[in-house]
C-alpha cells in the first residue's frame, strides 16, 4: 500500500500560495481545506480560489470540504480541477450517490468522519469511496492536538478494507507530526495530512521526507 504525505495549506501563507506550493513539491498532493464558517467555525476560501490553485499547483489537489450541504457543492470542486474531493458524511443526505457524481466528474472521492462520528455509518459502503478520512482533531483549525483515541477507528477501517480486499485509502488529518505519524501508521493509516508540522519547518522537503520514511517504516496493514 502506497504511503502518501499531503501537506495542508491551512498552515501556508494565504497571500503566497503559489510560492508555498513550490516549497512542498516533493509531497504527493496538496491538501486544500475548504471551510464555510457553518459546518466548522472557520472560513477559508471557495471555488474560485481552488480553480486558480489547480492551475498553478505542481501537485494534485486533495480537496477537503468542511462545508454544509456537500450534495450541492462538491461536484463543482471536481470540475474545478481537484484530483480528489472529500466531503463529510455529516454534511450529505446521500453520500453514496454524491461519491458517484464526484467520480463521474473525473475526481476520486473521499468520505470524512468527524471524531464523534462512528465508523459504522460508512462500514457497509467502503467500496463506494476511494478514500476514508478519519479526522484526528475536531475539524476547523490547524495546530490542534492529535487524538490518539481515534486509532481504534483507523484500525477498524483498515481491517475491513483488508478483509474485503479493497484499495480504499485511509487518511488521517489533524495533529500529524514525527511522533503521531508513527501511531497512525501502526494503526493502519496510509495517507497523512500534515499542516503545521510541515509548514513550521524551514526545510519542508526534509520534513516531508522524514514523515514519509517514518510512516513507511511503521505502517502496519
Ligand atoms: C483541520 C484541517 C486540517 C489541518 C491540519 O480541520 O482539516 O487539514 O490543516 O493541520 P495540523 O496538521 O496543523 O493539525
Ligand atoms: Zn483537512
Amino acid at each position: 500500500m502506497a504511503i502518501h504525505i499531503h501537506p495542508s495549506i491551512l498552515s501556508a501563507d494565504f497571500v503566497n500560495f503559489e510560492r508555498d506550493f513550490l516549497t512542498v513539491s516533493s509531497a504527493d498532493a496538496i491538501h486544500v481545506d475548504v471551510m464555510d464558517g457553518h459546518f466548522v467555525p472557520n472560513l477559508t476560501f471557495g471555488l474560485p480560489m481552488v480553480k486558480r490553485m489547480a492551475e498553478v499547483s505542481p501537485l494534485p489537489l486533495d480537496v477537503h470540504l468542511m462545508i454544509e450541504n456537500a450534495d450541492d457543492h462538491a461536484v463543482a470542486y471536481a470540475l474545478a480541477g481537484a484530483t480528489s474531493v472529500t466531503f463529510h458524511v455529516e454534511a450529505s443526505t446521500n453520500p453514496i450517490s454524491l461519491s458517484s457524481r464526484i467520480r463521474e466528474s473525473g475526481a476520486s472521492s473521499g468520505i470524512a468522519l468527524r471524531p464523534g462520528t462512528d465508523l459504522d455509518v460508512v462500514l457497509d459502503s467502503l467500496d463506494s469511496y476511494d478514500m476514508v478520512l478519519i479526522m484526528t482533531v475536531e475539524p476547523g483549525f490547524g495546530g490542534q492536538r492529535f487524538m490518539d483515541e481515534m486509532m481504534p477507528k483507523v484500525a477498524a477501517a483498515r481491517a475491513e478494507v483488508s478483509r474485503l480486499g479493497l484499495s480504499t485509502v485511509i487518511q488521517v488529518d489533524g495533529g500529524i507530526d514525527e511522533n503521531t505519524i508513527i501511531t497512525a501508521a501502526k494503526a493502519g493509516a496510509n495517507n497523512f495530512v500534515s499542516g503545521s508540522a510541515v509548514f513550521s519547518k524551514s526545510d519542508r522537503a526534509q520534513e516531508i521526507n522524514m514523515l514519509r520514511n517514518l510512516a513507511s517504516e511503521f505502517y502496519c496493514a
